[in-house]
């Protein structure tokens, strides 16, 4: 029988993730969407390009829960953006209470699927989609390291002029302010990236990955990225449905990994056909596991105000 995909959302990261699903054949999707028109827009648009593309796989649009019976994996981007002036606490109040009436109705109608949690800020609603659902936290995790790690390998890519896929690295902690690069563990060709980067430029390009979803946010003037987190989530979705075990960076929610409890934050797991197949305990230098853990703080600050 074919996979099924669900995405909570038809807004620019669902509907662009539901357009990388399809066009790859990898699943069927059902598109959900608080407005109704939208996401049956979608979907037959979409629909009408599988001739040209030449795929069978189908999509449908709606905004009943119902139908995302039996879902493999349930993708959530339902939800704000921040908008400028709005504070963090506005944002978590505003998305808690759209992602647990979200998770409440991917516990009724898909109690066996893996969900994802894109909507931000995404650590928060990991862990409340996490809690509202009940799920086991193998298959409950939010989609953040593997877009911010990709985004830090692509800068350094480009100022050193090498392939991006000779470029190693770990993006981990929260998906904001305080994310934490593994600069001891981030090679080029094998070599260390001290060794190859003054420290200076290596600075700047942490703070240009840090910004670089705010930098996107004031280009487009409205609304943020969606090409860059649709492809990430595609890349857990590709992980997940192949079993591939494969070892990417999730926000996964902690029982005393790293000495961390009670939160969810990103750090390194082995994804798999079912969710987390396990966390990586990386090592890190005494500045970066300090970091990690005041990026931990930081999180569990947020949640506090859930
Ligand atoms: N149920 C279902 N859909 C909803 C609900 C709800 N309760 N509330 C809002 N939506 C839908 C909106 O109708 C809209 O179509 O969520 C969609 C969000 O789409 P966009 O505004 O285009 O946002 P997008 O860019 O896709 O980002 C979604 O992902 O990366 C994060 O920060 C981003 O939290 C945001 C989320």
């Amino acid at each position: 029988m074919a996979k099924k995909v669900s995405i909570i959302g038809a807004g620019a990261v669902g509907a662009t993730l539901a357009h990388r699903v399809l066009e790859s054949a990898l699943a069927d999707v059902v598109l959900v969407d608080i407005s109704k028109n939208i996401a049956c827009a979608k979907a037959l648009d979409l629909s009408d390009a599988s001739p040209i593309v030449g795929h069978e796989r189908s999509i449908i649009g709606t905004d009943d829960y119902g139908l995302i019976r039996s879902s493999d994996i349930v993708v959530i981007t339902a939800g704000f953006p921040r908008k400028p002036g709005m504070t963090r606490e506005e944002l978590v109040s505003k998305n808690a209470s759209i992602i647990k009436d979200v998770s409440l109705n991917v516990k009724r109608h898909a109690p066996d699927s893996i969900v994802i949690v894109v909507t931000n800020p995404l650590d928060i609603m990991t862990y409340h989609s996490l809690k509202t659902t009940g799920f086991k936290r193998e298959k409950v995790f939010g989609m953040a390291g593997v877009l911010d790690s990709s985004r830090f390998v692509y800068l350094i890519a480009d100022e050193l002029k090498v392939a991006r896929s000779s470029v190693k690295t770990y993006m981990l902690g929260s998906h904001g302010d305080t994310m934490v690069p593994i600069i001891s563990k981030t090679c080029v060709g094998g070599k260390p990236i001290r060794d190859l980067i003054s420290k200076e430029k290596l600075d700047a390009i942490v703070k240009r990955t840090c910004d670089r979803g705010a930098e996107i946010v004031t280009l487009l003037g409205s609304g943020s990225a969606y090409y860059s987190p649709s492809a990430a989530v595609f890349k857990m979705i590709d992980a997940i449905l192949n079993d591939k075990k494969e070892e990417l960076v999730v926000s996964a929610y902690l029982k005393g990994e790293y000495g961390l409890d009670d939160v969810c934050i990103g750090v390194p797991c082995s994804i798999g056909g079912t969710g987390i197949a396990g966390i990586v305990q990386l090592d890190m230098s005494e500045d970066e596991s300090k970091n990690f853990l005041r990026s931990a703080q930081a999180i569990k600050n947020s949640i506090k105000i859930l």
